[in-house]
């Protein structure tokens, strides 16, 4: 027996090793539905990738260490990667993606970066295509239709009087929007937020985002940071009285009565997918509104129908926002983001300058009319409730076999996993939680990784995701368990 799981575990490294060799060979080959290298290591037993009937096109380019090395000269130390051996991801297809070697990844986390419809989905990508050939252009001072049309689809889907669009490239840029709207519309200075929120990576966003307020103690405003209401962390756990009376504690002794805003993710993402104590946001709109600030939700990763139960995050929790930040999964991976607020607030704006160059250009505009048609098309809000339902029970039959997932928690297509040493003292795993991450990506899962002591798993994966998928995701998190 030891002498054959010895040969067995020889033969897959000679087999690995063989692996780029025959890909970057013989890719050009027709291949089966069932491509050779899709296999994660099966020597013993290990779960495998769902069947895909798609061979990645040959790959010719630089390879991952060649990579690296450019990286680590030419680009900011800051940046960090993915994996003690970074992934040199080379092409994506729906919901997986293909490394230099041609092996097939599923992409459990693409959705939390920037993918709603799936990687490459051919109606968008064609319709950027289309359009990249007739015209690309910071158009906002010549008319243009794309623009035109995609603020009309994504008014429709807005409820109330959210009504007014405005197109920004990126997440942070909206929620710097937003946040200057709210201060302008108030004329207060004072924002809250959340702890353990995230809201952006430029500097008037840092100030918002308690996560990384950790690291960066420059000031940004007046900004209030108060208690997260997160329900298996939070001191109250899911008494969002409680909270909520921390935040009125903040308006009364921090803010001398008047505020400018109040922005949370409706969902936290970076944070470890932490849903907030039920009934929170509607006992803190209002007290925000009572001190003359406007209520804003973060749903850049939270909309577009991934919660299953409602389009926006917000609606889980039975609220109207005056103003709504969207980016990533917006534009299946074009940089582009938006806030939607009331035609009253976007008034106060009107009276001064607001021009952002290419906000909304053609090219953006047309592939985000694209996503928001082919989520409605291919029934993705749907898809999202049944598959996720799926995925969570399954997560939930494993927490009850293995003693280190503490919690499972998300809605939808936007799940955490939180691993802990101590169930009852909430100990964070964090060294396990790495060296599954690394675990799962041996077995073919790329995973997203967060929460505050990096001890929680990220499921957000594109739209298009499938229980079999979902399958894969769990096996191989129970197998790479077992080997702990
Ligand atoms: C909830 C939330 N808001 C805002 C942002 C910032 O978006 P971007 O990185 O596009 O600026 C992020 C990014 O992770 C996010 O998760």
């Amino acid at each position: 027996m030891a002498l054959q799981r010895y040969l067995l575990k020889r033969s897959h490294e000679a087999g690995e090793k063989l692996r780029p060799l025959l890909f970057r060979s013989f890719s050009s080959i027709a291949a089966p539905a069932l491509h050779p290298f899709d296999y994660a290591p099966n020597a013993y037993n290990a779960p495998t990738l769902p069947s895909f009937d798609y061979s990645p096109k040959a790959y010719k380019g630089p390879l991952g260490d060649e990579i690296l090395q450019k990286r680590k000269k030419y680009l900011g130390p800051s940046m960090f990667h993915f994996y003690q051996k970074p992934l040199n991801i080379v092409e994506g297809k729906m919901q997986y993606l293909f490394d230099e070697n041609g092996r097939r990844y599923l992409d459990a986390f693409a959705g939390i970066v920037t993918v709603s419809c799936g990687h490459c989905h051919p109606e968008v990508v064609n319709a950027i295509v289309e359009q990249s050939k007739l015209l690309q252009h910071a158009t906002t001072i010549y008319l243009h239709h794309a623009i035109a049309d995609f603020a009309e689809a994504l008014a429709s889907k807005m409820p109330g009087n959210l009504k007014v669009v405005y197109f920004v490239n990126s997440g942070s840029e909206a929620n710097d929007l937003a946040m200057l709207m709210a201060r302008l519309y108030s004329g207060n200075l004072g924002m809250i937020s959340l702890r353990n929120g995230y809201h952006g990576g430029s500097s008037g966003t840092l100030g918002l985002t308690a996560l990384s307020t950790w690291k960066y103690s420059i000031p940004e405003g007046e900004i209030h940071h108060v208690m997260n209401p997160d329900p298996y962390r939070g001191v109250f756990g899911s008494d969002a009285t409680s909270y909520a009376k921390d935040l009125q504690d903040h308006i009364d002794f921090g803010t001398s009565g008047k505020v400018a805003g109040f922005i949370a993710e409706t969902i936290q993402g970076v944070g470890g997918a932490v849903e907030l104590a039920p009934g929170y946001l509607k006992l803190v709109y209002d007290i925000v509104r009572k001190a003359g600030g406007v209520c804003i939700a973060d749903e850049v990763q939270s909309g577009f129908g991934r919660t299953g139960s409602h389009y926006w995050g917000f609606e889980t929790q039975g609220v109207l926002p005056d103003i709504v930040t969207m980016a990533k999964g917006i534009g299946n991976g074009l940089p582009l983001g938006a806030v939607v607020t009331t035609p009253e607030i976007a008034k106060v704006l009107a009276e001064k300058i607001q021009f952002n160059t290419f906000g909304g250009n053609p090219v953006c505009s047309a592939g985000g009319l694209a996503v928001l048609r082919v989520l409605d098309k291919e029934k993705r809000q749907a898809h999202c409730a049944d598959v996720g339902l799926h995925l969570i029970e399954r997560l939930r039959a494993l927490q009850q076999k293995h003693d280190i997932i503490g919690n499972v928690r998300g809605r939808g297509l936007m799940v955490g996993v939180e691993f802990v040493t101590d169930k009852k003292e909430k100990t964070p795993a964090k060294a396990e939680t790495t060296v599954l991450f690394e675990k799962l990506r041996e077995l073919g899962v790329l995973i997203g990784k967060g929460g505050l002591h990096g001890n929680v798993f990220r499921i957000k994966p594109p739209m298009c995701f499938t229980k079999d998928d979902a399958d894969f995701v769990v096996d191989a998190m129970d197998y790479a368990m077992s080997k702990l």
